[in-house]
């Protein structure tokens, strides 16, 4: 009886999230090829991962190629290549990397054209979760190639979700969640801002709104008295450059992007504060002032 050889893995970006797939990928035993932009970032892999040195070495060395940058800007710079383009053909490429909808459907046909097997993930989890019971990731691509990468993924974070072959289906999804999240934090920045003007007590406001959880609003009040805000998960600047691609995903599905627009500047906003390292909660910082946004 044969057994079918157990594929090699390429993990490119090694941020907060890619650390913690190569990691998970790591502990369930995988041969994990890493690289990194800045070569610091593999050094922590010396001795458990191989580590080329250039992309086209990585893509070369493994079998399954999976991808986690700030954006599809950042992983077409690596990847459209002629040489890596050519090396991919044949491989399966993953996606983990945000983008808009239109931006996983542009990278969809160019994988089938490419000859590359090619699925796009949504992670709807922290690095903590990943290698965990927790969170979710969202996958669109061809159902048979999903089925064939299951005892890969299924490790990855607690439920592993197929969202069928409609590419931007799981970003568009994605946007929603994140929208949601991020607006509902500036307008509570707006509400705080303005309840502190007036003298109103949160104490008297948290029984004013029983559509937002008690455990969500727990995080929220504790952040509004917090200075600063470690950040051991996305930091505001890959919030930020979230929140662009929700503003262009707004313009390309023809939608109003303003509210987009006023999520982005809140997080520029708080960045230009010297907060771009700290968690999402240091949105609140842009609203410090009860007298209006300054700087
Ligand atoms: N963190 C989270 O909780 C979370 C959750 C869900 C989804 N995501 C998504 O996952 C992706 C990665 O997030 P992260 O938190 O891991 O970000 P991160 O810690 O800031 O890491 C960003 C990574 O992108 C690389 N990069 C940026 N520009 C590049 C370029 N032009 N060429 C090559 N590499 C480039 C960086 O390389 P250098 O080290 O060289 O700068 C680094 O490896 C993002 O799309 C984010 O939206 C993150």
């Amino acid at each position: 009886m044969t057994t079918m050889k157990r594929p090699t893995i390429a993990v490119l970006g090694l941020g907060w999230m890619g650390a913690a797939l190569a990691d998970a990928l790591i502990r369930e035993g995988h041969d994990v090829v890493v690289w990194n932009r800045s070569a610091a970032k593999s050094e922590p892999f010396e001795g458990r991962a191989r580590r080329p040195a250039t992309v086209l070495d990585a893509v070369r060395q493994s079998d399954v190629v999976m991808v986690c940058v700030r954006d599809y800007d950042a992983s077409d710079e690596m990847l459209h290549t002629p040489d890596v383009s050519a090396a991919l053909a044949g491989r399966t490429l993953v996606q983990f990397s945000s983008g808009t909808p239109q931006r996983a459907r542009e990278a969809g046909h160019w994988a089938q054209e490419s000859g590359v097997d090619y699925l796009d993930c949504t992670m709807s989890a922290g690095p903590q979760q990943v290698g965990t019971d927790q969170g979710t990731f969202h996958y669109t691509g061809p159902r048979g190639l999903f089925d064939s990468l299951s005892e890969l993924l299924t490790p990855l974070v607690g439920t592993s979700e197929y969202c069928g072959e409609e590419w931007g289906y799981a970003a568009a999804l994605d946007f929603a969640r994140l929208g949601t999240f991020t607006g509902v934090l500036t307008v509570l920045g707006t509400v705080f801002a303005l309840m502190r003007s007036e003298g109103v007590s949160i104490d008297d406001f948290l029984p004013t709104v029983p559509f937002l959880s008690p455990e969500f609003m727990k995080g929220v009040v504790a952040a509004t008295t917090a200075d600063h805000y470690p950040s051991g998960t996305a930091t505001l600047t890959t919030w930020e450059a979230w929140a662009d691609q929700f503003v262009v995903a707004g313009r390309e599905a023809g939608v109003d992007p303003r509210v987009a627009e006023v999520i982005r500047e809140s997080l520029s906003r708080s960045i230009r504060q010297g907060h771009g390292a700290e968690d999402i909660y240091a949105i609140f910082s842009a609203f410090a002032s009860a007298a209006g946004p300054g700087e």
